[in-house]
């Protein structure tokens, strides 16, 4: 068998413990399928006194993790230490201009400079992989970049971060708090250093930038990606939508649109209502589960553990298998973006004002003669076809109402153009909340 392959860890949390016990345990089949083993030399983290669970007396220390790629001991290294600046980023730099691969999880990072870093990787003829970035466990940019490299992608979308999925189908499930869901899954090491990041949708939003670069040969876009988390979702929300048929799910949504000839893309991430009959109902849990709609391929779904330390260190360390095969190989390192990043195209924005479909509306409002009327005017006024809608009597003690309705299919402008009538409004005590209706 060849010489292993010798790695450098940088960052030793939930992923990076994760990592070491898996290629531990696994060590003889992974040694057998990558054509040589796989050999943590040195490993790096902010405090080396920490107890993590895991023996690190194999390994060399670096103190500075930024020059890991610099050591003579050191083939790739392994980023898994988070931010999209930072350490992370100038451990990245470092690595791929010393002519060192470089293996990631880190979607904040590859959503921000991914093209820079794919182009210094492509300039150096060294390797950038980055599987963990995007739903934990499963395969799907290798999915798409391979297994589905042959089709034309009509829609991409999926539930893509854990935390939010995890919090949303336990308060389903359990009626609980979303606050104390939320520390739940942080006690669990799904959530981000700062979960803001899960709750906003803005880790959502990385992932999707990549998908979409990926399905679509575009350049990274992450700023474009139009995002709302799940923070102002209520457990009457979860409820009503239940008694309607639906669950509560934050989805990334990416597909193009042809606007006069030119392609544009469009990238939403947004809680949307998902009908009881359709696959992505059913995805509980940290789990996360992605679609997509190839021209030829029909409708694929991938879906597994999205967020947790075996997951996450399964997608690293297949990540450090196809590199220890390439470069067994003698291989090229490849495309990180799967076609050249000089040859990625850089898309507009679609504008999303035609868009068409039903949507949830939820308003709070003061319990008093009238305001219902003033509601429905506006969705008059604003030519908005209600389907149903429900009114719930007072839900607490400061009399408060929650009036929730589902349009009939339309343009989305009409309904942000109601909701925009209602502004400033004294009948509403709280900001309404629009989710649209996963379509089929
Ligand atoms: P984590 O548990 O917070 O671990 C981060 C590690 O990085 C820690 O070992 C920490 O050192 C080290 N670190 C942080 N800042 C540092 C600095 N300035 N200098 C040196 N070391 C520093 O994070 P994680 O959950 O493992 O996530 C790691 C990466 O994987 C992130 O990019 C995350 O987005 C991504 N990811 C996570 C998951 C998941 O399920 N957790 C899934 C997919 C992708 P100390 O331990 O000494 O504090
Ligand atoms: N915080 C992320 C999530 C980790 O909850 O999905 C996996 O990327």
């Amino acid at each position: 068998m060849s010489e292993p392959l010798r790695i450098a860890l940088a960052g030793l949390g939930t992923v990076g413990a994760g990592v070491i016990r898996l290629i531990e345990a696994n060590a003889a089949l992974i040694a057998r399928r990558a054509g040589r083993p796989l050999q943590v030399t040195v490993v790096s983290a902010r405090d080396r006194n920490k107890d993590r669970g895991i023996d690190l007396s194999p390994y060399a220390w670096e103190d500075d993790m930024v020059i890991m790629g610099e050591r003579a001991d050191v083939d790739v290294v392994v980023e898994l230490v988070g931010g999209s600046d930072g350490p992370a980023l100038a451990l990245a730099r470092t690595t791929i201009e010393a002519g060192k691969g470089l293996v990631t999880a880190n979607k904040a990072m590859i959503a921000h400079h991914g093209l820079e870093l794919a182009q210094k990787a492509e300039a150096a003829a060294v390797p950038l992989k980055f599987e963990a970035a995007v739903a934990g466990g499963i395969p799907v940019i290798k999915g798409l970049r391979e297994g589905a490299a042959a089709n034309e992608f009509s829609r991409v979308y999926g539930i893509l971060n854990g935390t939010c999925n995890y919090i949303l189908s336990t308060m389903e499930d359990t009626g609980r708090d979303f606050a104390a869901v939320l520390a739940e899954a942080q006690a669990k090491g799904y959530a981000e250093a700062d979960p803001a990041f899960d709750i906003e949708g803005t880790d959502a939003a990385h992932k999707l930038s990549i998908l979409a670069a990926i399905a679509y040969g575009a350049k990274i876009d992450f700023a474009a990606v139009d995002t709302t988390g799940i923070s102002k979702i209520l457990a009457a929300d979860i409820a009503q939508a239940d008694s309607l048929g639906y669950v509560i799910r934050l989805i990334g949504m990416a597909s193009t649109e042809n606007s006069n000839g030119t392609e544009r893309l469009f990238q939403r991430v947004q809680p949307h209502l998902v009908p009881f009959d359709h696959p992505l109902a059913h995805v509980d849990g940290a789990t996360n589960a992605v679609v997509a709609e190839g021209n030829f391929s029909g409708r694929l779904l991938f879906q597994g553990a999205g967020a947790g330390d075996g997951p996450t260190a399964s997608a690293v360390v297949a990540d450090l298998i196809d590199i220890a095969r390439e470069m067994e190989r003698g291989g090229e390192a490849g495309a990180p973006f799967s076609v050249p990043v000089a040859e990625l195209v850089a898309m507009d924005r679609a504008d999303t004002g035609h868009r068409m479909g039903r949507s949830y509306i939820r308003f709070v409002v003061a319990d008093r003669p009238g305001v219902l009327a003033e509601i429905t005017a506006a969705m008059r006024d604003a030519g908005v076809s209600i389907e149903s809608l429900i009114q719930k009597g007072r839900h607490d003690e400061d009399g408060e109402v929650l009036v929730a309705m589902v349009t009939h299919e339309g343009p989305e402008s009409a309904v942000a153009e109601a909701v925009r009538m209602l502004e400033g409004s004294a009948s509403l005590t709280r900001a309404p909340l629009v989710m649209h209706i996963l379509a089929d």
